[in-house]
């Protein structure tokens, strides 16, 4: 389904001055397709390019925005099979997955066509003592600039459509980074981005070296910067980043409460998923399970088994629940906080072994909470069970993280879903079901080390703009 390789996109046009880049099947092991890579200079061309794009897109009518993005949606529509067997390789994801980050994808070009068309702004009463009298004041939102955006491995086509979709939108152009383990998502938004009317340097995609790409965070032509990664690259760059605005998208240890009164059957299978879907590769992984004591044994017993149960092996079979993790490297890293947690202690109901890039979807309890598997974020098929007796202290070991992005809860009570929502230090409180759980409109993101900002189209159309003020006095 890949073609034998693909260019990079600069300035809106195909480029393929090489083909270093090679891309791997990562299930297989080989090689599926080459890329080309853009070296520093080609990067400053694309910069300066959307540079000089800023202006034609700042004047770009709405509709003609909203024509780019509805394009884009019916061009990924027709070609929701090619891209979701794209991802299955590129990225390892089951097929399953692969489709289900297809309609993701489609939804938030969707969404972004409809916001494209209604960027407004407000009203501002101005005579609020006797000096003002006279005076009234409007803002509107103005396209912030050319911006610099940075993708990751996980969803090679969504969480760049999260960075593309809303810059479009909003009037900006933009160079983007996607990951280079898996460019080809991006590549091919790329490819029906140049069948557009976009003005030219509108977009760039650019895959290249982490030590070629200094210039997507350090450059002062670009406005803004936009990354969603690992919580480590994620803060390092915000240090280099200069004056322009930072958005981070980082990673989390996510927590999930099951409480007293709970339909059991119902959270351990959507525990299960948050857990496990695409080998837990997702920053709002379910990696800390919380039970209370009265359900422990219960949840326990039928988690096991359905751990147990999972399928896995080659993420192009249709029946495969686990395919492999991003890489042997990644999965060994894991692997490693397992096997640490257990010899300290830590009991193993489920999985825990690996062979190459395939982890075992594993399950934990008994872990000490100050162990790298707890306390960091596992990025895989790994999940951690324990119990709690007092919803309050429930609450205060969810906290207990030096991140925050999403939790979820499984309760009932009002007063506890209340408590929650204001307790919790955390940028999405899940009720009812898991903190993996994500539509593409809600505002997304975290806190303290998760990062910064909110994405969800609308929220990231605030990043990507400006409010200017205007005020007008009448003298008579
Ligand atoms: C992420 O892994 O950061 C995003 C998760 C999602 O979009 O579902």
């Amino acid at each position: 389904m890949l073609q034998a390789s693909y260019p990079y996109y600069l300035a809106n046009e195909a480029c393929a001055p090489n083909q270093d880049l090679a891309v791997y099947d990562k299930y297989t092991g080989e090689v599926a397709t080459r890329v080309a890579m853009a070296d520093a200079t080609a990067i400053d061309a694309a910069i300066a390019a959307a540079e000089a794009a800023a202006e034609p897109m700042r004047k770009m009518p709405a509709y003609q925005r909203q024509a780019v993005l509805n394009h884009c949606v019916k061009r990924f529509e027709e070609r929701a099979e090619e891209l979701a067997q794209a991802l299955c390789i590129e990225a390892g994801k089951p097929i399953k997955d692969a489709r289900g980050e297809v309609t993701r994808l489609i939804d938030t070009f969707r969404i972004a066509a409809e916001e494209a068309v209604r960027i407004g702004g407000e009203v501002v009463p101005m005579d609020i003592s006797p000096r003002a009298k006279g005076y009234t004041g409007m803002w509107k939102r103005v396209p912030i600039g050319p911006c610099s955006f940075i993708s990751p491995f996980n969803f090679p086509l969504n969480l760049a459509a999260h960075k593309v979709a809303p810059a479009i939108a909003a009037g900006c152009p933009f160079v983007l980074k996607p990951a280079s383990l898996t460019p080809i998502g991006a590549i091919i938004i790329g490819e029906v981005l140049a069948e557009t009317d976009l003005p030219k340097g509108a977009f760039s995609v650019l895959p290249c070296h982490r030590d070629g790409a200094d210039l997507f965070t350090t450059d002062d032509r670009l406005k803004l910067l936009s990354f969603t990664g690992s919580p480590e690259v994620g803060w390092q760059l915000k240090a280099k980043a200069g004056k322009k605005p930072v958005v981070l998208e980082l990673g989390g240890n996510a927590a999930c409460v099951v409480d007293e009164g709970t339909d059991l059957d119902d959270a351990v299978a959507r525990i299960v998923f948050g857990a496990y879907y695409q080998s837990g590769q997702s920053c709002i992984s379910v990696q800390r399970i919380l039970v209370h004591e009265s359900h422990y044994d219960e949840v326990r017993n039928k988690l096991t088994a359905a751990v147990q149960a999972l399928r896995s092996g080659d993420p192009k079979d249709e029946q495969t629940f686990i395919g492999p993790m991003i890489s042997e490297k990644e999965a060994t890293r894991l692997h490693n906080w397992v096997l640490d947690a257990i010899a300290k202690g830590a009991k193993l109901l489920a999985g825990g072994a690996r062979e190459g890039a395939m982890l075992q979807a594993t399950l934990l309890e008994n872990v000490d909470p100050a162990l790298d598997v707890c306390t960091q974020e596992a990025f895989g098929p790994v999940a951690i069970l324990s119990s709690f007796s007092d919803f309050d202290e429930a609450l205060k070991t969810v906290n207990d993280s030096a991140f925050g992005l999403q939790a979820g809860i499984f309760t009932r009570d009002i007063y506890k879903i209340q408590k929650a929502w204001d307790e919790l230090e955390v940028g999405g409180v899940v009720i009812g079901d898991v903190p993996s759980w994500r539509v593409d409109h809600m505002p997304y993101g975290g806190v303290k080390d998760s990062g910064l900002g909110r994405e969800g189209v609308r929220y990231a159309i605030e990043d990507m703009t400006e409010l200017r003020l205007l005020v007008i006095r009448n003298p008579h």
